[in-house]
């Protein structure tokens, strides 16, 4: 990663407002943004379609190398396009079921290495946003502002929960709050690359904060790091 080009990092556990907040940040800003997520979540997806199993650690690791994705950005700060294999697949890489089966994958110290230098290519004039897990503290451990959002286990659950619903997936609440908490314990305890706060981010607890509330003091500590 070149030093001069700004990099924004913002990690967090699933449901804590990164995706939002990340999308808004980059459009103001008018820079790049990274889904780190959707990268596992591709691996995840394009895994079941080759029959590459979830022990096949050489097999996940070749594809997490090759696997022939795209991402087109929306100018508006929503959701990027993302593509596999030239097929849109925004909508059904979102699923829990995927999420599950990305936080495997992206256990494995060879995926993570195998998805490194795709996720860092991102950087680019005039700049980058990137979201995930690991964006501060090791993907991007040199960007020039670093956030961690966070929020209670029930809001988080309820956010993703009102994501699903809009996808019509049918889980209830109560299996849903499990099945997040399950894939946020893995994230955080993984040996590889764990959740955690970057020493330098601020942490930002989103818990009872509208997004705009949120996106003013993310806004805030991003002006000054980047000295805008
Ligand atoms: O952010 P999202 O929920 O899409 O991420 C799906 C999964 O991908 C996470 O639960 C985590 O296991 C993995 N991930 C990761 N490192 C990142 C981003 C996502 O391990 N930087």
């Amino acid at each position: 990663m070149s030093k001069a080009i700004p990099v924004v990092t913002v990690d967090g556990p699933s449901g804590a407002g990164k995706g939002t907040i990340s999308q808004l940040l980059a459009a103001q800003l008018g820079f790049h943004y990274l889904d780190s997520g959707a990268l596992y979540r591709l691996l995840a997806m394009a895994a079941q379609r080759h029959k590459v199993a979830l022990d096949n650690v050489e097999g996940l690791a070749v594809l997490a190398g090759h696997m022939d994705i795209s991402f087109e950005m929306n100018p508006d700060g929503g959701s990027p396009t993302v593509r596999l294999e030239g097929e849109d697949v925004s909508d059904l890489i979102r699923s829990e079921e995927i999420g599950k089966l990305a936080s495997l994958v992206a256990a494995l110290p060879e995926v993570r290495q195998a998805l490194l230098q795709r996720q860092r290519v991102f950087a680019r004039e005039p700049g980058l946003v990137a979201d995930g897990r690991d964006m501060g503290t090791v993907v991007f451990a040199q960007a020039q502002a670093k956030i961690y959002l966070t929020a209670s286990a029930d809001e988080r659950a309820k956010r993703r929960y009102n994501q699903l619903i809009s996808k019509e997936e049918s889980d209830s609440l109560p299996a849903l709050i499990e099945k997040v908490k399950a894939r946020d314990e893995r994230d955080r305890k993984r040996e590889v690359s764990p959740l955690r706060p970057a020493e330098d981010a601020i942490v930002i607890d989103t818990t009872g904060l509208t997004v705009q509330a949120v996106l003013a003091k993310v806004r805030q500590h991003v002006d000054l790091r980047l000295g805008h």
